[in-house]
Protein backbone atom coordinates (compact mmCIF):
# COMPACT_ATOMS: atom_id res chain seq x y z
CA UNK A 1 0.00 0.00 0.00
CA UNK A 2 2.76 2.08 0.74
CA UNK A 3 4.42 1.60 -2.61
CA UNK A 4 1.46 2.22 -4.47
CA UNK A 5 0.84 5.68 -2.49
CA UNK A 6 4.22 6.30 -3.39
CA UNK A 7 3.79 5.90 -6.91
CA UNK A 8 0.34 8.39 -7.11
CA UNK A 9 2.67 10.77 -5.21
CA UNK A 10 5.42 10.33 -8.03
CA UNK A 11 2.55 10.26 -10.61
CA UNK A 12 1.08 13.51 -9.35
CA UNK A 13 3.97 15.46 -8.77
CA UNK A 14 5.00 14.72 -12.22
CA UNK A 15 1.53 15.56 -13.74
CA UNK A 16 1.65 19.62 -12.40
CA UNK A 17 5.46 20.01 -12.95
CA UNK A 18 6.95 18.15 -15.31
CA UNK A 19 3.87 17.06 -17.90
CA UNK A 20 2.05 19.74 -18.06
CA UNK A 21 4.92 22.00 -18.11
CA UNK A 22 6.38 21.74 -22.05
CA UNK A 23 9.81 23.75 -20.83
CA UNK A 24 10.46 20.92 -18.08
CA UNK A 25 11.78 17.58 -18.42
CA UNK A 26 12.45 14.38 -16.51
CA UNK A 27 15.79 12.40 -16.06
CA UNK A 28 17.30 9.48 -14.68
CA UNK A 29 20.97 9.88 -13.02
CA UNK A 30 23.03 7.80 -11.59
CA UNK A 31 23.11 7.81 -7.65
CA UNK A 32 27.37 7.25 -7.66
CA UNK A 33 29.02 9.91 -8.64
CA UNK A 34 32.90 10.66 -8.39
CA UNK A 35 34.52 12.54 -5.97
CA UNK A 36 35.57 15.59 -8.02
CA UNK A 37 32.20 16.45 -8.30
CA UNK A 38 31.57 16.66 -4.74
CA UNK A 39 34.90 18.50 -4.87
CA UNK A 40 34.02 21.24 -7.07
CA UNK A 41 30.43 21.27 -5.43
CA UNK A 42 31.14 22.56 -2.08
CA UNK A 43 30.00 19.06 -0.55
CA UNK A 44 33.08 17.71 0.56
CA UNK A 45 33.94 20.92 2.53
CA UNK A 46 30.68 21.87 3.26
CA UNK A 47 27.79 19.42 3.71
CA UNK A 48 28.06 17.95 7.42
CA UNK A 49 26.41 18.29 11.07
CA UNK A 50 27.90 18.64 14.46
CA UNK A 51 28.49 15.72 15.80
CA UNK A 52 29.04 15.06 19.65
CA UNK A 53 30.72 12.09 21.58
CA UNK A 54 30.23 10.59 24.90
CA UNK A 55 34.00 10.60 26.51
CA UNK A 56 32.62 6.70 28.07
CA UNK A 57 30.50 5.15 26.59
CA UNK A 58 31.29 6.26 23.01
CA UNK A 59 27.98 6.77 21.81
CA UNK A 60 27.24 9.96 19.19
CA UNK A 61 24.81 12.54 19.02
CA UNK A 62 23.87 15.41 16.70
CA UNK A 63 24.82 18.61 19.07
CA UNK A 64 22.32 20.95 17.52
CA UNK A 65 20.13 18.07 18.53
CA UNK A 66 20.83 17.04 21.77
CA UNK A 67 20.95 20.53 22.82
CA UNK A 68 17.46 21.33 21.72
CA UNK A 69 16.07 17.98 24.01
CA UNK A 70 17.81 19.58 26.70
CA UNK A 71 17.11 22.99 26.77
CA UNK A 72 14.72 23.54 23.92
CA UNK A 73 17.11 26.37 21.96
CA UNK A 74 17.09 25.66 18.47
CA UNK A 75 20.65 25.46 18.10
CA UNK A 76 21.27 24.28 13.86
CA UNK A 77 23.70 26.22 12.27
CA UNK A 78 25.64 27.66 15.25
CA UNK A 79 29.24 27.30 15.08
CA UNK A 80 31.29 24.13 16.87
CA UNK A 81 32.46 27.03 19.69
CA UNK A 82 29.05 28.08 20.28
CA UNK A 83 27.51 24.51 20.62
CA UNK A 84 30.49 23.42 23.30
CA UNK A 85 29.83 26.67 25.51
CA UNK A 86 25.62 25.59 25.45
CA UNK A 87 26.44 22.05 26.08
CA UNK A 88 29.03 23.60 28.91
CA UNK A 89 26.90 26.24 30.63
CA UNK A 90 23.55 23.80 30.74
CA UNK A 91 25.50 21.05 32.29
CA UNK A 92 24.71 18.65 29.45
CA UNK A 93 25.49 14.88 29.53
CA UNK A 94 25.18 11.60 27.84
CA UNK A 95 21.72 10.77 27.53
CA UNK A 96 22.41 6.87 27.68
CA UNK A 97 25.27 7.10 30.11
CA UNK A 98 25.50 10.57 31.92
CA UNK A 99 29.04 10.67 30.89
CA UNK A 100 30.80 13.74 30.00
CA UNK A 101 30.58 14.55 26.17
CA UNK A 102 33.72 15.86 24.39
CA UNK A 103 33.98 18.57 22.31
CA UNK A 104 31.60 19.03 19.37
CA UNK A 105 33.33 18.27 15.52
CA UNK A 106 32.01 18.35 11.91
CA UNK A 107 31.11 15.13 10.26
CA UNK A 108 30.49 14.95 6.79
CA UNK A 109 27.46 13.33 5.82
CA UNK A 110 28.07 11.24 2.34
CA UNK A 111 28.72 7.98 2.26
CA UNK A 112 32.11 7.00 0.18
CA UNK A 113 33.45 4.01 -1.70
CA UNK A 114 35.90 3.48 -4.27
CA UNK A 115 34.90 3.51 -7.83
CA UNK A 116 36.11 0.63 -10.11
CA UNK A 117 39.33 -1.44 -8.81
CA UNK A 118 41.72 1.19 -9.03
CA UNK A 119 42.78 2.39 -5.40
CA UNK A 120 42.18 5.91 -4.75
CA UNK A 121 39.26 6.37 -6.68
CA UNK A 122 37.50 7.74 -4.63
CA UNK A 123 33.33 8.11 -5.44
CA UNK A 124 30.45 9.07 -3.25
CA UNK A 125 26.54 8.21 -3.19
CA UNK A 126 24.92 11.42 -3.92
CA UNK A 127 23.77 13.46 -1.20
CA UNK A 128 21.24 15.21 -3.96
CA UNK A 129 19.76 14.14 -6.75
CA UNK A 130 20.60 18.24 -8.64
CA UNK A 131 24.39 17.89 -9.27
CA UNK A 132 23.94 14.90 -11.96
CA UNK A 133 21.33 17.91 -14.08
CA UNK A 134 24.59 20.73 -12.88
CA UNK A 135 27.36 18.51 -14.61
CA UNK A 136 25.67 17.61 -17.48
CA UNK A 137 24.04 21.25 -18.21
CA UNK A 138 25.67 21.91 -21.31
CA UNK A 139 24.52 18.62 -22.95
CA UNK A 140 20.26 19.95 -21.50
CA UNK A 141 21.23 23.01 -22.32
CA UNK A 142 21.72 21.62 -26.27
CA UNK A 143 18.37 19.39 -26.02
CA UNK A 144 16.59 22.68 -25.30
CA UNK A 145 18.47 24.62 -27.92
CA UNK A 146 19.65 26.59 -25.67
CA UNK A 147 16.04 28.68 -24.71
CA UNK A 148 16.15 29.69 -21.22
CA UNK A 149 13.93 29.11 -19.12
CA UNK A 150 13.65 25.45 -19.09
CA UNK A 151 13.87 23.66 -16.14
CA UNK A 152 15.31 19.28 -15.55
CA UNK A 153 13.61 16.79 -13.12
CA UNK A 154 14.70 13.95 -11.31
CA UNK A 155 13.17 12.19 -8.80
CA UNK A 156 15.32 9.49 -7.39
CA UNK A 157 16.68 8.53 -3.92
CA UNK A 158 19.87 10.36 -2.23
CA UNK A 159 21.66 9.21 0.96
CA UNK A 160 22.92 10.72 3.85
CA UNK A 161 24.74 9.64 6.79
CA UNK A 162 22.49 10.65 9.24
CA UNK A 163 24.54 10.75 12.76
CA UNK A 164 20.88 10.55 14.44
CA UNK A 165 18.24 8.76 11.75
CA UNK A 166 14.75 9.07 13.92
CA UNK A 167 10.80 9.43 13.24
CA UNK A 168 10.04 7.00 10.97
CA UNK A 169 9.85 8.24 7.41
CA UNK A 170 11.63 11.95 8.45
CA UNK A 171 14.84 11.68 8.95
CA UNK A 172 16.39 8.34 7.32
CA UNK A 173 19.79 7.68 5.76
CA UNK A 174 18.13 6.59 2.51
CA UNK A 175 15.65 8.60 1.13
CA UNK A 176 13.58 9.49 -1.83
CA UNK A 177 13.80 12.88 -3.47
CA UNK A 178 11.51 15.05 -6.17
CA UNK A 179 13.52 17.72 -7.43
CA UNK A 180 13.32 20.59 -10.50
CA UNK A 181 16.58 22.91 -11.30
CA UNK A 182 14.60 25.68 -13.11
CA UNK A 183 17.34 27.35 -15.33
CA UNK A 184 16.74 30.78 -16.28
CA UNK A 185 18.23 34.62 -17.20
CA UNK A 186 18.44 36.55 -14.10
CA UNK A 187 17.24 39.35 -15.88
CA UNK A 188 13.95 37.62 -16.57
CA UNK A 189 14.07 36.67 -12.95
CA UNK A 190 10.40 38.45 -12.57
CA UNK A 191 9.35 38.41 -15.76
CA UNK A 192 8.56 34.47 -15.60
CA UNK A 193 5.57 33.99 -17.75
CA UNK A 194 4.35 30.96 -15.90
CA UNK A 195 3.88 33.15 -12.35
CA UNK A 196 0.88 34.70 -14.51
CA UNK A 197 -1.12 31.74 -13.76
CA UNK A 198 -0.70 31.30 -9.61
CA UNK A 199 -0.25 35.01 -9.07
CA UNK A 200 -3.17 35.28 -7.07
CA UNK A 201 -2.71 32.45 -5.11
CA UNK A 202 -2.61 33.36 -1.44
CA UNK A 203 -0.15 31.54 1.21
CA UNK A 204 1.27 31.26 4.24
CA UNK A 205 4.63 32.69 4.76
CA UNK A 206 6.75 33.30 7.83
CA UNK A 207 9.03 36.33 6.95
CA UNK A 208 12.74 36.91 7.91
CA UNK A 209 11.61 39.95 10.11
CA UNK A 210 9.16 37.90 11.41
CA UNK A 211 11.44 35.81 12.92
CA UNK A 212 13.63 38.59 14.59
CA UNK A 213 10.37 38.40 17.53
CA UNK A 214 8.49 35.80 18.61
CA UNK A 215 6.29 34.64 15.86
CA UNK A 216 2.97 32.77 16.52
CA UNK A 217 1.24 32.83 13.36
CA UNK A 218 2.17 32.90 9.74
CA UNK A 219 1.22 36.06 7.85
CA UNK A 220 -1.50 35.52 4.67
CA UNK A 221 -1.14 37.13 1.45
CA UNK A 222 -0.99 36.11 -2.44
CA UNK A 223 2.32 35.40 -4.20
CA UNK A 224 2.62 38.40 -6.33
CA UNK A 225 2.52 40.26 -2.86
CA UNK A 226 5.10 38.06 -1.39
CA UNK A 227 7.39 38.76 -4.40
CA UNK A 228 6.93 42.13 -4.55
CA UNK A 229 7.89 43.10 -1.38
CA UNK A 230 10.91 40.34 -1.80
CA UNK A 231 9.97 38.37 1.01
CA UNK A 232 10.13 35.92 -2.19
CA UNK A 233 13.02 36.33 -3.95
CA UNK A 234 11.71 36.18 -7.82
CA UNK A 235 8.59 35.28 -9.68
CA UNK A 236 10.51 31.53 -10.30
CA UNK A 237 10.36 30.63 -6.58
CA UNK A 238 6.87 32.37 -6.06
CA UNK A 239 5.34 29.94 -9.25
CA UNK A 240 6.38 26.72 -7.18
CA UNK A 241 5.64 28.12 -4.14
CA UNK A 242 1.98 28.86 -5.11
CA UNK A 243 1.86 25.09 -7.14
CA UNK A 244 3.41 23.63 -3.82
CA UNK A 245 1.11 24.90 -1.66
CA UNK A 246 -2.02 23.76 -3.86
CA UNK A 247 -0.46 20.11 -4.48
CA UNK A 248 -0.75 19.87 -0.57
CA UNK A 249 -3.70 20.67 -0.32
CA UNK A 250 -4.74 18.52 -3.06
CA UNK A 251 -2.91 16.10 -1.30
CA UNK A 252 -5.67 16.21 1.85
CA UNK A 253 -2.77 18.38 4.03
CA UNK A 254 -5.35 21.00 4.96
CA UNK A 255 -3.56 24.66 4.39
CA UNK A 256 -3.84 25.86 7.87
CA UNK A 257 -0.80 23.51 8.62
CA UNK A 258 2.05 24.70 6.49
CA UNK A 259 4.09 28.03 5.93
CA UNK A 260 6.79 28.88 3.65
CA UNK A 261 9.64 30.08 6.14
CA UNK A 262 12.48 31.97 4.73
CA UNK A 263 15.67 30.38 6.05
CA UNK A 264 17.59 32.32 8.25
CA UNK A 265 21.34 32.53 7.37
CA UNK A 266 22.93 30.44 9.58
CA UNK A 267 20.09 27.72 8.59
CA UNK A 268 20.62 28.49 4.51
CA UNK A 269 22.70 25.55 2.85
CA UNK A 270 26.21 26.59 1.47
CA UNK A 271 25.00 27.16 -2.42
CA UNK A 272 21.89 29.32 -1.65
CA UNK A 273 21.05 32.95 -2.38
CA UNK A 274 17.71 32.73 -0.87
CA UNK A 275 15.61 29.66 0.92
CA UNK A 276 12.01 29.10 1.97
CA UNK A 277 11.30 26.27 3.15
CA UNK A 278 7.54 24.72 3.39
CA UNK A 279 7.47 23.62 7.15
CA UNK A 280 4.67 21.28 7.96
CA UNK A 281 2.89 21.41 11.75
CA UNK A 282 3.31 17.41 12.70
CA UNK A 283 2.82 15.36 15.99
CA UNK A 284 6.67 15.25 16.41
CA UNK A 285 7.02 18.76 15.84
CA UNK A 286 7.68 21.44 12.84
CA UNK A 287 9.05 19.65 9.91
CA UNK A 288 10.12 21.17 6.56
CA UNK A 289 8.83 18.75 3.83
CA UNK A 290 9.93 20.95 0.58
CA UNK A 291 12.82 23.09 0.62
CA UNK A 292 13.10 25.81 -2.39
CA UNK A 293 16.21 27.16 -3.07
CA UNK A 294 17.79 30.03 -4.95
CA UNK A 295 20.84 28.67 -6.53
CA UNK A 296 21.86 31.55 -8.41
CA UNK A 297 24.56 30.58 -10.68
CA UNK A 298 26.50 29.14 -7.54
CA UNK A 299 26.66 25.41 -8.61
CA UNK A 300 27.46 26.18 -12.51
CA UNK A 301 29.87 28.33 -11.56
CA UNK A 302 32.02 26.26 -9.23
CA UNK A 303 31.63 23.26 -11.88
CA UNK A 304 32.90 26.09 -14.63
CA UNK A 305 35.55 26.42 -12.41
CA UNK A 306 36.47 22.68 -11.79
CA UNK A 307 36.01 21.29 -15.47
CA UNK A 308 37.88 24.50 -17.11
CA UNK A 309 35.37 24.80 -19.08
CA UNK A 310 32.14 27.65 -19.78
CA UNK A 311 29.06 27.19 -18.83
CA UNK A 312 27.63 30.18 -20.54
CA UNK A 313 25.35 30.14 -22.98
CA UNK A 314 23.53 32.14 -25.70
CA UNK A 315 20.26 32.25 -25.55
CA UNK A 316 17.80 35.00 -26.67
CA UNK A 317 20.99 35.80 -28.89
CA UNK A 318 22.43 36.88 -25.33
CA UNK A 319 25.22 35.37 -23.66
CA UNK A 320 24.26 34.01 -20.19
CA UNK A 321 24.92 31.83 -17.14
CA UNK A 322 21.73 31.03 -15.66
CA UNK A 323 20.62 31.24 -12.33
CA UNK A 324 18.66 28.29 -10.81
CA UNK A 325 15.97 27.86 -8.13
CA UNK A 326 15.06 24.59 -7.18
CA UNK A 327 12.28 22.83 -5.85
CA UNK A 328 13.16 20.10 -3.72
CA UNK A 329 11.06 17.86 -2.02
CA UNK A 330 10.55 14.96 0.24
CA UNK A 331 9.25 12.13 -1.01
CA UNK A 332 9.14 10.23 2.96
CA UNK A 333 8.26 13.30 4.64
CA UNK A 334 5.32 13.98 2.02
CA UNK A 335 3.82 10.75 2.63
CA UNK A 336 4.20 10.74 6.51
CA UNK A 337 2.57 14.11 6.53
CA UNK A 338 -0.65 12.70 4.43
CA UNK A 339 -0.70 9.56 6.70
CA UNK A 340 -0.63 12.13 10.12
CA UNK A 341 -3.41 14.65 8.58
CA UNK A 342 -5.57 12.00 6.75
CA UNK A 343 -5.64 9.36 9.95
CA UNK A 344 -9.19 9.57 11.86
CA UNK A 345 -10.69 8.38 14.68
CA UNK A 346 -14.27 8.88 15.50
CA UNK A 347 -16.86 8.40 17.47
CA UNK A 348 -19.52 6.58 15.00
CA UNK A 349 -16.96 3.70 14.24
CA UNK A 350 -15.05 1.50 16.23
CA UNK A 351 -12.30 1.34 13.91
CA UNK A 352 -9.51 4.05 12.57
CA UNK A 353 -9.57 5.17 9.17
CA UNK A 354 -7.60 7.19 6.28
CA UNK A 355 -9.53 9.69 4.89
CA UNK A 356 -7.20 10.07 1.42
CA UNK A 357 -8.15 11.79 -1.58
CA UNK A 358 -8.64 10.21 -4.75
CA UNK A 359 -5.15 11.21 -5.55
CA UNK A 360 -3.26 9.38 -3.34
CA UNK A 361 -5.61 6.90 -2.23
CA UNK A 362 -3.57 3.56 -2.61
CA UNK A 363 -6.82 2.15 -3.82
CA UNK A 364 -9.89 3.84 -4.41
CA UNK A 365 -12.93 1.41 -4.72
CA UNK A 366 -13.56 -2.52 -3.47
CA UNK A 367 -15.91 -4.77 -4.99
CA UNK A 368 -17.87 -7.09 -2.33
CA UNK A 369 -20.49 -9.76 -3.01
CA UNK A 370 -23.02 -9.91 -0.11
CA UNK A 371 -22.26 -13.34 0.17
CA UNK A 372 -19.91 -16.11 -1.60
CA UNK A 373 -23.52 -18.27 -2.30
CA UNK A 374 -25.81 -18.06 -4.88
CA UNK A 375 -23.87 -16.63 -7.99
CA UNK A 376 -22.85 -13.54 -6.02
CA UNK A 377 -19.71 -14.23 -5.77
CA UNK A 378 -19.39 -14.75 -9.44
CA UNK A 379 -21.11 -11.22 -10.85
CA UNK A 380 -18.82 -9.46 -8.51
CA UNK A 381 -15.86 -11.21 -9.47
CA UNK A 382 -16.77 -10.15 -13.09
CA UNK A 383 -17.90 -6.70 -12.03
CA UNK A 384 -14.12 -6.06 -10.17
CA UNK A 385 -11.94 -7.20 -13.33
CA UNK A 386 -14.42 -4.89 -15.40
CA UNK A 387 -13.65 -2.10 -12.96
CA UNK A 388 -10.08 -2.81 -13.19
CA UNK A 389 -9.90 -2.99 -16.82
CA UNK A 390 -11.46 0.05 -16.79
CA UNK A 391 -8.71 1.61 -15.05
CA UNK A 392 -9.70 2.06 -11.40
CA UNK A 393 -7.43 0.83 -8.97
CA UNK A 394 -10.20 -2.06 -7.77
CA UNK A 395 -10.02 -4.57 -4.83
CA UNK A 396 -12.25 -7.72 -4.55
CA UNK A 397 -12.54 -9.26 -0.85
CA UNK A 398 -15.28 -11.97 0.19
CA UNK A 399 -14.19 -12.89 3.61
CA UNK A 400 -15.91 -12.63 6.44
CA UNK A 401 -19.28 -10.24 7.15
CA UNK A 402 -19.78 -7.34 5.06
CA UNK A 403 -19.30 -4.75 8.33
CA UNK A 404 -16.01 -6.05 8.68
CA UNK A 405 -15.37 -5.58 4.98
CA UNK A 406 -16.60 -2.12 5.27
CA UNK A 407 -14.16 -1.83 8.08
CA UNK A 408 -11.15 -3.12 6.75
CA UNK A 409 -11.69 -0.70 3.68
CA UNK A 410 -11.95 2.05 5.97
CA UNK A 411 -8.47 1.47 7.54
CA UNK A 412 -7.07 1.35 3.99
CA UNK A 413 -8.64 4.29 2.77
CA UNK A 414 -11.06 3.16 0.10
CA UNK A 415 -13.44 5.20 -1.18
CA UNK A 416 -16.12 3.63 -1.89
CA UNK A 417 -16.83 0.14 -1.53
CA UNK A 418 -19.51 -1.76 -4.38
CA UNK A 419 -21.89 -4.48 -2.75
CA UNK A 420 -22.84 -6.87 -5.05
CA UNK A 421 -26.65 -8.16 -3.26
CA UNK A 422 -29.74 -10.09 -4.47
CA UNK A 423 -31.19 -7.00 -6.39
CA UNK A 424 -27.92 -6.97 -8.27
CA UNK A 425 -29.05 -10.31 -9.92
CA UNK A 426 -32.57 -9.22 -10.51
CA UNK A 427 -31.97 -5.94 -11.74
CA UNK A 428 -28.31 -5.27 -12.58
CA UNK A 429 -28.19 -2.73 -9.67
CA UNK A 430 -25.44 -2.26 -6.75
CA UNK A 431 -25.18 0.24 -3.86
CA UNK A 432 -22.10 1.91 -3.35
CA UNK A 433 -21.42 2.96 0.07
CA UNK A 434 -19.17 6.32 0.78
CA UNK A 435 -16.36 6.07 2.83
CA UNK A 436 -16.76 9.11 4.64
CA UNK A 437 -20.61 8.94 5.39
CA UNK A 438 -20.64 5.51 5.71
CA UNK A 439 -24.32 6.09 3.10
CA UNK A 440 -25.21 3.87 0.78
CA UNK A 441 -26.55 4.72 -2.69
CA UNK A 442 -28.20 2.53 -5.09
CA UNK A 443 -26.75 2.70 -8.92
CA UNK A 444 -27.50 0.67 -12.62
CA UNK A 445 -24.91 -1.22 -13.56
CA UNK A 446 -24.64 0.51 -16.66
CA UNK A 447 -23.94 4.03 -14.96
CA UNK A 448 -21.86 2.39 -12.42
CA UNK A 449 -18.15 3.30 -14.43
CA UNK A 450 -19.62 7.00 -14.81
CA UNK A 451 -20.66 7.94 -10.95
CA UNK A 452 -17.22 6.28 -9.96
CA UNK A 453 -15.46 8.49 -12.64
CA UNK A 454 -17.58 11.40 -11.63
CA UNK A 455 -17.21 11.11 -7.65
CA UNK A 456 -13.43 10.44 -7.81
CA UNK A 457 -12.42 12.84 -10.12
CA UNK A 458 -14.38 15.23 -7.60
CA UNK A 459 -17.03 16.50 -10.14
CA UNK A 460 -20.07 14.91 -8.06
CA UNK A 461 -20.40 14.55 -4.36
CA UNK A 462 -22.07 11.84 -2.29
CA UNK A 463 -25.16 14.01 -1.31
CA UNK A 464 -25.61 14.73 -4.92
CA UNK A 465 -25.59 11.24 -5.96
CA UNK A 466 -28.28 10.86 -3.14
CA UNK A 467 -30.74 13.49 -3.99
CA UNK A 468 -30.37 12.63 -8.01
CA UNK A 469 -31.28 9.08 -6.56
CA UNK A 470 -34.75 10.71 -4.23
CA UNK A 471 -35.46 12.76 -7.32
CA UNK A 472 -35.73 9.89 -9.93
N1 LIG B 1 18.91 19.73 -3.35
C1 LIG B 1 18.54 20.26 -2.12
C2 LIG B 1 18.65 19.34 -1.01
O1 LIG B 1 18.89 18.19 -1.23
O2 LIG B 1 18.49 19.70 0.12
Amino acid sequence: LGTLMRQKLVDFWRQLFVLDNDNIFEINGSLLLPESVFKASGHLDSFEDPLIQCKSCKSMYRADHIIAQNTGISAEGLSLEELDKIVEENKIVCPSCKGELDKARQFNLMFSTGIGPVSGNKGYLRPETAQNIFVNFKRYASFMRNKLPFGIAQVGKSFRNEISPRNFLIRVREFEQMEIELFFDPEMANKFSLFDFVEDVEINIVTKGMQEKEWSKPLSMSVKDAVEKEIIPNQVMGYFIAMESEMLQALGIPKESFWFRYMLPHETPHYSGGNLDLEVKLSIGNVEIIGNAYRTDYDLKKHEKASKSTFTIVSNNKKVLPHVVEPSMGVGRILYTILEYCYREDESRTWSWFKFPASIAPIEIAVFPLMKKDGLAEYAQDLHLDLKDAGFVSFYDDSGKIGKRYARADEIGILYCITVDYESLEKDTVTIRDRDSTKQARVPIEDLEDVLDALLEEELTFEELLENQKNN
